[in-house]
């Protein structure tokens, strides 16, 4: 039966819109985004025959290929030749119904097809949930990097439906929680806390009736930070905890790690830059990778990558702000700032501590 657990209000400079947190809701997404007009549900190829049917009747389904890989302009174009097709104009609406990808990618279709359609995101990841799905970002990755074109695309409502979260394979659900362990570590000690007493990464953490709060508190943190940030020109940066960290490993590794994975080694970075800069005890950094161990997450390096390549990905990550290199650090347990001073030394000895080899 449907059960909406909590919902949560987000405004952005446009309005505001809802994130919608619950069971069983892919039947009534129809009634409960009050949208009566053409409707394309743009969804991928290990979604859609897992929950296309269950969504109400749509003027066209789209399909795209699972996995980053696809996360293109070339399958945003196929997109728009089958709503065309489809005949879906400016009053229709695009469903995303997905991860990540499937929301980036059907977000920037929707920002972008006829000058912008509807657009309502409805996560079927961990990952999606915390953090893709609220915010408005949009994009797809071009070969020289990931996020390189993309739009502001703020929804019209955000579905979350928890009862999705079964059939997410095991990985995947970790990497939501090295988010979900970001947005803890960023402004709220009691996820961190939360998950420490929790039963680790195995399959209790689907309780809904755990995981439902938790989720929303974890939307709550994205969702205050872009509030008072929406274009990212400051404070929205801090939600790149350990990202500085993920983004070199994700390239220097050619994407075979996945992205909450990488995050999952960043916050540990991140944590010890924070130590190593006097800013945080060894004892915090000690925390944090023992929680991300216990979610079934890595804490090191892979082996073969040095800390010059990680340097120089570092360097030309996008997130670098006018040539200085940019670090999220912590103090303590929802305390964290940004630094652009930090000395490269220091984050060679970081880099030292998490290689493999020396690990
Ligand atoms: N726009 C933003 O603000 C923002 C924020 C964070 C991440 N992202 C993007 O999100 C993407 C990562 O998202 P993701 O981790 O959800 O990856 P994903 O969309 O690739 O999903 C991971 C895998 O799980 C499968 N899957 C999805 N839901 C499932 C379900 N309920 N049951 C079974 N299988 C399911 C997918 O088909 C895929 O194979 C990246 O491209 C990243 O850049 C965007
Ligand atoms: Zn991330």
């Amino acid at each position: 039966m449907t059960a909406i657990m909590s919902r949560l209000a987000v405004s952005h400079p446009g309005g505001h819109y809802d994130v919608l947190i619950g069971t069983e809701l892919l039947p009534e997404l129809r009634t409960l985004t009050g949208i009566a007009g053409p409707v394309a549900l743009v969804t991928d190829s290990n979604v859609g025959p897992l929950y296309a049917e269950q969504c109400p009747p749509a003027d066209c389904v789209i399909t795209i290929p699972a996995g980053e890989q696809h996360k293109t302009l070339a399958t945003v174009n196929r997109i728009y030749d089958e709503l065309l097709e489809a005949g879906i104009d400016r009053g229709g609406t695009v469903f995303a119904l997905g991860g990540g990808v499937v929301g980036d990618v059907a977000g920037f279709a929707a920002a972008t097809f006829m000058r912008g359609v509807g657009l309502v995101q409805v996560p079927t990841t961990l990952l999606a949930m915390v953090d893709a799905s609220v915010g408005g970002k949009t994009g797809v990755d071009k070969p020289q990097g990931k996020n390189l074109v993309g739009a502001f695309k703020q929804p019209v409502a955000v579905l979350a439906d928890l009862s999705t979260l079964q059939t997410l394979p095991s990985v995947e659900l970790a990497c939501g929680l090295a988010e979900v362990v970001k947005h803890g570590l960023i402004a709220v000690p009691e996820i961190i806390r939360d998950l420490e007493a929790g039963e680790g990464h195995t399959s209790p953490q689907r309780t809904f009736g755990r995981l439902a709060p938790m989720v929303a508190t974890a939307i709550g943190v994205k969702r205050d930070i872009v509030q008072e940030d929406p274009f990212e020109q400051e404070r929205r940066a801090v939600l790149n905890l350990g990202h500085t960290f993920a983004h070199a490993i994700e390239q220097t590794t050619q994407y075979r790690i996945r992205h909450g994975q990488a995050v999952a080694i960043g916050l540990v970075a991140a944590a010890d830059l924070s130590a190593t800069l006097n800013h945080c005890s060894l004892d915090l950094v000690g925390r944090v990778e023992s929680l991300l161990v216990r979610l079934g997450l890595p804490v090191r390096i892979p082996d073969g990558i040095t800390s010059d390549e990680l340097l120089k990905a570092m360097r030309t990550d996008k997130k670098r702000w006018a040539g200085v290199l940019r670090f999220i650090l912590l103090r303590e347990i929802g305390d964290v700032f940004i630094s652009e001073d930090v000395p490269e030394t220091a984050v060679r000895e970081t880099l030292g501590r998490l290689s493999q080899e020396m690990g």
